[in-house]
């Protein structure tokens, strides 16, 4: 996962190159609004789940009160890559961002810090389900009840829960994560039609939200 973060190597006269670390570095404003739309305020305090390069957690670190965000990456060179990239353009320390490198998905490293929100774009696509139906069981440990869980997964084979398509993606479909929802104590709605073209990684891309029922509620 660190490959992505050579940035000493990167060609400024290589336009694709460019166009890929601007899109990592700057895109998605809008994410931000689609969480405003389900409620989110900057009293609230919200996690992100596979925060890469904080493309979207610079937008969440400068809308909420300073220490209300938290995030985690399985590369701890994205996380320290983008805090650097952010540390300039922004008043990021003073925003307090809390900033986890994480190498299992037991959401023990966040010491007991509960949150209203849950937000993960372009995560699960790119994990195996036995890790998603882990960080469904586990996130449940930083949830407080209510809590608004919203993340994007790929939908391409709509009658196949499953499908490995290379190394690192996996396609999955509503049905599959319905049953972990179920499972694990969630209502879960399918909101897609709430996420602007902007936040489409490609035409697959669904948007999902979930309210956690809170403790004892699993099936
Ligand atoms: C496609 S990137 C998306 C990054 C960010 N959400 C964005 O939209 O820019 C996927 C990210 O998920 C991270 N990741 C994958 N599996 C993870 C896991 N189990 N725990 C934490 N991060 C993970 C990767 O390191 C990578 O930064």
């Amino acid at each position: 996962m660190d490959g992505f973060v050579n940035v000493e190597t990167l060609d400024a006269e290589d336009s694709d190159a460019m166009r890929r670390f601007e899109y990592y570095i700057n895109g998605d404003p809008d994410s931000l609004g689609i969480a405003k739309s389900f409620g989110l305020r900057p009293h609230h305090t919200l996690h992100e789940f596979g925060v890469g390069f904080l493309r979207t957690a610079q937008h969440f670190i400068n809308y909420l009160d300073a220490g209300n965000f938290s995030g985690n990456d399985a590369s701890n060179a994205r996380i320290e890559f983008g805090s650097e990239y952010f540390r300039r353009k922004m008043a990021f320390d003073a925003k307090r961002p809390k900033l986890i490198a994480n190498t299992d998905n037991s959401f023990d490293w966040m010491d007991g810090c509960k949150v209203d929100y849950f937000w993960s774009l372009a995560v699960f696509t790119h994990m195996p389900p036995e890790d998603i139906e882990e960080t469904f069981n586990n996130m449940r440990k930083i949830l407080k009840p209510n809590a608004v869980v919203l993340f994007t997964y790929s939908e391409r084979a709509v009658d196949r829960n499953i499908e490995r398509y290379n190394v690192k993606d996996w396609w999955h479909n509503f049905a599959f994560y319905a049953e972990l929802a179920e499972r694990y104590g969630f209502e879960i709605e399918d909101v897609s039609e709430a996420m602007p073209e902007s936040v489409h990684i490609n035409a697959a891309t669904r948007l999902v939200k979930m309210r956690w029922r809170g403790e004892g509620s699993a099936s």
